[in-house]
């Protein structure tokens, strides 16, 4: 992980992926592999038990028989210290994210040292946060109220107490497909003061999703009720987060509109058939697209 982010740092963001089956694995690994960048690959605590981890440990060890060429990073999302502990204990990711940002500082500065510890006991890299991001995602559900930006300064003294390799900013974006009200966005002072104390220092984009207008009407034209306000960031906002230090943007909204989409016209459009393979090859083969194109969209030089 950390060998992934000196390329790409300044270069282009490296597209990190949310994953919760067969699928998902073969989309996103084709798509890595058509586009020659570096992926990480996200596997969230619900997609673990959804799952069951040894399956999904399977499906990854396929992957990377199957599409060997993709350089990839495995890494745990959002997980509390049980999740991180036994994700560092099976030996079989290249990092954890521990997700403390709720506590209190002193108190998030001490859960992330300790799994900061035990996982480069394990040569474990570790992503942790400073702020709180709003919205949903899968059981983690913060109302926007609760929302609270990264201090630079503090992002300072936590870095350095807790000796973390990567930091989740919270700096206006959100999970899920509602992120921003009327022209909020993202707050690039403050990604510009934190780079600026923290120089080359990775930071993490959670809630980087696009959110596709066309995609919202596809997906209600095909029956669903998705709200008006649905909203994600542009690709000109990623690329100066790109310039700003961030090196992992991470996207699982826009996987789960894309199925919802597919799933939704195949059924209106052959409603006499009941066939998963039909919709899940076609989701697969759209997935790869949409995987290359959102990786080669994030490059601002050649790496
Ligand atoms: P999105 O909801 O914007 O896809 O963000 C996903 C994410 O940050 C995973 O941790």
């Amino acid at each position: 992980m950390t060998d992934i982010f000196d390329r790409a740092y300044g270069k282009y963001g490296v597209g990190a992926f949310n994953v919760f089956n067969a699928e998902q694995i073969h989309g996103v690994f084709r798509g890595a592999s058509d586009s020659r960048l570096p992926i990480i690959v996200q596997i969230t605590p619900v997609s673990r038990s959804y799952m069951n981890p040894k399956f999904l440990e399977g499906m990854i060890t396929a992957a990377e028989l199957v599409y060997e060429s993709v350089d990839f990073s495995l890494h745990l999302d959002h997980g509390n210290v049980e999740h991180c502990r036994s994700a560092i204990e099976s030996g079989f990711y290249n990092s954890v994210m521990i997700d403390s940002s709720r506590e209190d500082f002193e108190k998030n500065i001490s859960i992330t040292s300790e799994i900061v510890k035990r996982a480069h006991d394990s040569n474990v890299a570790v992503e942790a946060e400073l702020g709180i991001l709003g919205g949903k995602e899968d059981d983690i559900n913060m109302g926007s109220d609760s929302a609270r930006y990264t201090d630079p300064d503090q992002a300072v003294e936590f870095v350095n107490r807790t000796c973390c390799d990567s930091l989740a900013v919270a700096v206006g974006t959100s999970h899920g497909a509602y992120k921003f009200k009327g022209e909020s966005g993202l707050s690039f002072d403050v990604l510009k003061r934190i780079q600026s104390l923290l120089p080359r220092f990775p930071l993490v984009l959670h809630g980087a999703s696009a959110v596709r207008g066309d995609e919202i009407s596809r997906i209600n034209n095909a029956g669903g009720k998705l709200k008006a306000d649905a909203k994600g960031i542009t690709n000109e906002d990623l690329l100066n987060a790109v310039r700003c230090g961030v090196t992992k943007i991470n996207i699982a909204t826009d996987m789960r509109l894309l199925w919802t989409r597919v799933q939704r016209e195949f059924f209106r459009n052959s409603p006499e058939l009941f066939d998963p393979v039909l919709p899940g090859k076609t989701y697969m083969d759209e997935l790869a697209n949409f995987v290359r194109r959102r990786c080669q969209s994030l490059v601002l030089s050649e790496p």
